[in-house]
């Protein structure tokens, strides 16, 4: 497996355009990271993961200074996975003017939910996902569906800009509690991990409760919220939404197929979770 760090050495190393499977990360990885590595390998390709922690994404009251950077550890977990290559650029190396260009997605799907809390979030993941996949020009690109709305943005941006890549979904990896895999899982505390696991359980609890009885909806919405606030947590929105777009089911659209979808902060740790059913 080689690590490289610019555009013209990935290049170099790839037999040329549509030839490989791609997984984007921030690196700092756990075994979410690892099985997406997995997937992109059934494919049968060389697989290139890049490791870049994209400035564009984060507010300036987020945590891009104190984003892990643990590149040797991460390389050291993707050989065992079986990378290909590692693209780990530096920032000049992927930005090295000010990028102001940028991929504006759709607000209808971009400015709701984690949009509406992280207001041009997706602006930076689709400008930076956009440009690693004119640099890597991957055939299969794999993302995480714990970022839920992350991977139905860039879906439509590849849709729209009729981008050369397929995108493939890879289901949430939990640890043995339920909690989901994130790198932001090593932000908590003891205590904190041991109540984390309340978000997927809130998550269920809707998705069970909604399921038996459409009618109780909101009242499953709100009461899972209070819950979670009455644990010491500050919800941001704990929804139910279709999983075609995203909006609020109307009353006849219930049966239709659904996700609930999660963001809460406990303590100074923001975490996200889906459950589809
Ligand atoms: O999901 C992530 O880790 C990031 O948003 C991504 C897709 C690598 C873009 O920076």
């Amino acid at each position: 497996m080689q690590v490289l760090h610019t555009i013209d050495a990935l290049r170099a190393a790839l037999p040329g355009p549509g030839t490989c499977a791609f997984v984007p990360t921030m690196g700092n990885l756990h075994d979410g990271h690892l099985a997406l590595v997995r997937q992109a390998r059934a494919h049968g390709l060389p697989v290139v993961v890049s490791i870049f922690v994209n400035r564009l994404q984060f507010a300036p009251h987020e945590d891009f200074d104190t984003y892990p950077r643990t590149l040797e550890r991460d390389a050291e977990l993707l050989r065992g996975a079986g990378a290909d290559l590692v693209f780990a650029p530096k920032e000049t190396e992927l930005y090295p003017q000010p990028q102001t260009f940028k991929v504006a997605p759709d607000p209808a799907l971009a400015d709701i939910l984690e949009g509406h809390f992280r207001p041009g979030f997706f602006t930076g993941v689709c400008t930076v996902v956009m440009k690693l996949f004119q640099v890597v020009q991957p055939r299969v690109a794999v993302f995480g569906k714990k970022d839920y709305q992350q991977l139905m943005v860039i879906r439509e941006m590849v849709r729209q800009f009729a981008l050369p890549v397929t995108v493939e979904g890879a289901d949430t990896t939990r640890a043995a509690d339920g909690l989901a895999l994130s790198s932001r899982n090593g932000y908590l505390s003891t205590a904190e991990r041991e109540q984390a696991i309340a978000l997927s359980r809130a998550l269920r609890l809707i998705a069970d409760r909604v399921r038996l009885d459409p009618q109780a909806l909101a009242a499953a919405e709100a009461e899972a919220t209070a819950d979670l606030k009455a644990q010491g947590w500050a919800p941001d929105y704990l929804t139910v939404r279709r999983r075609d777009n995203l909006l609020a089911p109307q009353p006849g659209e219930l049966s239709a197929p659904l996700v609930v979808l999660g963001a809460a902060r406990l303590g100074t740790t923001r975490l996200i979770d889906n459950l589809e059913f």
